[in-house]
């Protein structure tokens, strides 16, 4: 009877909190202006980064998406930085530089030391007021979405610029989908308060200066996208995800969980070194790092324990927890509720991974 009593309170704490969360989140901050100048005619010198690792079947693309963006092509310079890849990748990106008239410089590095490591060595090269960095296995979605993204740094309290992202492809049960559609609600709700916690890799505009403020990116945590762009929003500027940003990922052809669980394992990274600094942050950024640092470190904890206590009354048999049990696992017919078990899954063993190691140079997923 006390099992179930607790387990019920533990499982009635998980969801509620994420809910209340969210609900808040939409209701309030989401109908928020922005209280941010965004300057068309603002366009600096952009310096667009490209990490790969054997990227070679997507990187003439992915130039090929850059090349097409609108940006003013005297201002914008390209970095293609790759790490020992094992198949043509630099190769490929010279060729595609010769054969076109964007500027694309290609650099080699020697040893494989992670994402963060090569957009390090990228940088020292890197000559643009503005660096973006973008995965080789993302485009965007519209021809002026890097025009756009820079346009929001023309105001000075805004330090960095995320997208929102569309999956492209399918994944098993479609949790991808769903579990897009209710975070970039979030992330801009988010932004709009403040800043999202949470960047992405497809497209991640950060102010020069401030990279080097915080001595560029972290080669600490796989979560390079998103810890810099909190390192930069604890210094009070905003770091934001705008919803007219769109960024499209390819989804792997194969082995969807382990890339979820890498990804779950980067942002537990993230939100561990991030929960050190939140006392000390802007006031209006506070409230966000303390509920996603709850919902990434501490929340999928209950359920687990929930679910333990549930399944230990019910092979006493209790009858009320093999009830509670039943409905927990026949609710799995329901997408939403479906995609927030994965996620949950997904965070726990993620931690559990962060035991053997950060993962910071991590397996390569095939995505077309
Ligand atoms: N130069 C270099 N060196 N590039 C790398 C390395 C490396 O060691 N490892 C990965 N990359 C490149 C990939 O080629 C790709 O362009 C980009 O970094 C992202 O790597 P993916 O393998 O595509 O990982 P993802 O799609 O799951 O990436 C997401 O999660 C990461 C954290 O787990 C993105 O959001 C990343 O930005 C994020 O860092
Ligand atoms: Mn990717």
């Amino acid at each position: 009877m006390i099992f179930e009593a607790v387990a019920l309170l533990l499982a009635f704490i998980h969801f509620s909190i994420p809910l209340a969360y969210y609900w808040y989140a939409k209701a309030v901050w989401l109908k928020k202006p922005w209280n941010i100048k965004a300057d068309l005619n603002y366009t600096p010198r952009v310096t667009v980064i490209v990490p790969t690792y054997n990227e070679a079947t997507l990187i003439q693309q992915k130039l090929d998406d850059i090349a097409a963006q609108d940006y003013p092509r005297d201002s914008l310079e390209v970095i293609v930085v790759d790490s020992a890849s094992t198949d043509r990748t630099p190769e490929i990106a010279e060729e595609w530089a010769r054969g076109n008239n964007l500027q694309v410089k290609v650099l080699r590095e020697p040893v494989r030391r992670g994402k963060a490591h090569a957009l390090n060595t990228a940088l020292s090269h890197a000559t643009g007021e503005v660096v973006v960095v973008s995965d080789a296995d993302s485009t965007w979605a519209t021809r002026d979405t890097l025009r756009r993204a820079v346009a929001v740094l023309a105001d000075p309290s805004v330090g960095a610029v995320t997208c929102i992202k569309v999956p492209a492809g399918r994944s098993p049960g479609r949790v991808e989908e769903t579990y897009r559609g209710y975070y970039n609600t979030l992330r801009v709700a988010e932004s709009k308060k403040h800043s999202t916690p949470v960047f992405h890799g497809e497209l991640a505009a950060f102010r020069r200066k401030l990279l080097d403020e915080v001595k560029a990116f972290p080669t600490y945590t796989g979560s390079d996208d998103s810890h810099t762009a909190t390192l930069i929003a604890l210094k009070g500027y905003r770091a934001v995800a705008l919803e007219d940003l769109v960024c499209v990922e390819f989804l792997p052809t194969r082995g969807y969980t382990s890339w979820r669980v890498r990804r779950a394992q980067h942002l537990v990274q993230h939100f561990a070194y991030t929960l050190k600094r939140v006392p000390r942050a802007p006031r209006g950024l506070k409230p966000i790092l303390v509920a996603e640092a709850y919902l990434h470190l501490l929340n999928p904890w209950l359920l687990l324990a929930a679910a333990i206590l549930l399944s230990a009354a019910a092979a006493k048999g209790d009858v009320l927890a093999a009830a509670a049990l039943s409905a927990g696992i026949l609710l799995l017919a329901l997408k939403p509720y479906r995609t927030w078990i994965a996620s949950q899954l997904y965070l726990i063993l993620g931690s559990l991974r962060n035991l053997s190691g950060k993962g910071i140079a991590w397996e390569k997923t095939a995505k077309r």
